[in-house]
């Protein structure tokens, strides 16, 4: 019996295949722009909640898709629920983002110890499983995790900041301390992605959200050689895994970021002029992005020459169409749709 194998295209093009038009996903297409989701988001008491439900977090994840043609799902979770599983304190308050009890010197030895953290996230690992049972074959299921240093800044901080400063002095004055800080995100981050590839992900993807502010030895120790450690270990486990590296801020260090990482394919941020892109990367590297996020705000003329743009800069390479960072709250839904249907249908 010959049995065929069902293509995902967004899968084949992470995998180094070149699309006639590119596939898409959208970066936080799970989300608050999206009145289901709000809605959903209503019956669990905090956001955290919602990550651990697997009946809500399975609707939320499909949701996207039942409105509009994208490629992918990508699982429905958070970067923040490592430092949860590793035991400290993590809360999201509405208006303000996450919040987190600073780890410290002293704290930093005992994360992790308390309980095992695959087991905090078991439930995560059970929407994967939903997920992929529910998806059409043609559909890419994406997991994903943020790189250490992106989770170290939120750790440290114990919130978002616009220059990541505690992090940056906590890693010069305390670096024993903030290595060992490093070394369980890499780990933890290791047996997380192999959990979500062997729960059914076709591919993960590394959120570097904060791969910005740093001089060049800070980012080979803090961005470089973690991400390369989970690509290598997650490999060593599940030969060959996909992934796609997303560096935000990354700037010049892009290219040395994909030669050393060896991540599949890399996530573009909108600030990257896209000849940069097309002089710097050699056209067999996937490439994701890169639109700005506020153009689908703003909808209209520019954002239909925009789209065009960005897809006729990588038409010939494997490109995967995507914002250069997350979807905001206010984005009207028929922008998104428009989006969709001028990749797909040009
Ligand atoms: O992409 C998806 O649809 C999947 C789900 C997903 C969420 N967060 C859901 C979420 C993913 C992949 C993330 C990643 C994430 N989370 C990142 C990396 C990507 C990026 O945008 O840079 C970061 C830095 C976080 C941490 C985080 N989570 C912040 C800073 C915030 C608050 C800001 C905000 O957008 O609200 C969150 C909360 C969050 N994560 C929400 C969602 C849908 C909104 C919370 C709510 O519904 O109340």
């Amino acid at each position: 019996m010959v049995t065929s194998v069902p293509t995902k295209p967004l899968l084949a093009t992470v995998l180094g295949e070149r699309q006639a038009r590119p596939p898409i996903w959208i970066m936080r297409q799970a989300g608050r722009y999206l009145p289901e989701y709000r809605e959903t988001r209503t019956l669990s008491k905090n956001f955290l909640d919602l990550c651990y439900s697997p009946d809500l977090a399975t609707e939320v994840s499909l949701q996207p898709l039942r409105r509009f043609d994208l490629d992918a799902a990508i699982l429905f979770s958070d970067i923040l629920v490592i430092p949860d599983a590793l035991g400290q304190n993590v809360r999201f308050e509405t208006g303000e983002g996450p919040i987190l009890d600073p780890v410290s010197v002293a704290s930093i030895p005992s994360l992790g110890k308390e309980k095992d953290p695959l087991v905090h996230l078991a439930p995560v690992l059970e929407t994967v499983r939903r997920l992929r049972a529910a998806l059409p074959p043609e559909k890419t299921l994406i997991g994903f995790c943020g790189s250490p240093w992106t989770v170290a800044t939120y750790m440290i901080g114990g919130r978002g900041s616009p220059d990541q400063a505690a992090a940056r002095l906590f890693a010069l004055r305390h670096p024993e301390a903030f290595t060992a800080l490093l070394d369980v995100l890499v780990q933890t981050s290791i047996d997380y992605l192999v959990a979500q590839l062997e729960a059914g992900a076709d591919l993960v993807q590394l959120f570097e959200s904060w791969a910005l502010n740093m001089d060049d030895v800070a980012f080979r120790s803090h961005v470089i050689e973690p991400n390369k450690r989970i690509v290598a270990g997650v490999r060593a486990r599940v030969p060959n895994a996909p992934i796609i590296g997303f560096p935000r801020g990354a700037a010049g260090n892009i290219a040395t970021y994909v030669a050393e990482t060896s991540v599949n394919a890399v996530g573009i941020d909108y600030a990257t002029p896209l000849d940069f892109v097309r002089n710097n990367l050699a056209p067999t590297i996937p490439v994701q992005g890169n639109l700005d996020p506020l153009r689908l705000v703003a909808g209209g003329q520019q954002l239909d020459e925009r789209i065009d743009q960005i897809v006729t800069a990588f038409s010939d390479r494997p490109h995967i169409f995507n914002l250069g960072h997350g979807i905001v709250p206010e984005t009207p839904i028929e922008h998104v749709a428009r989006l969709v249907d001028r990749v797909k249908n040009g």
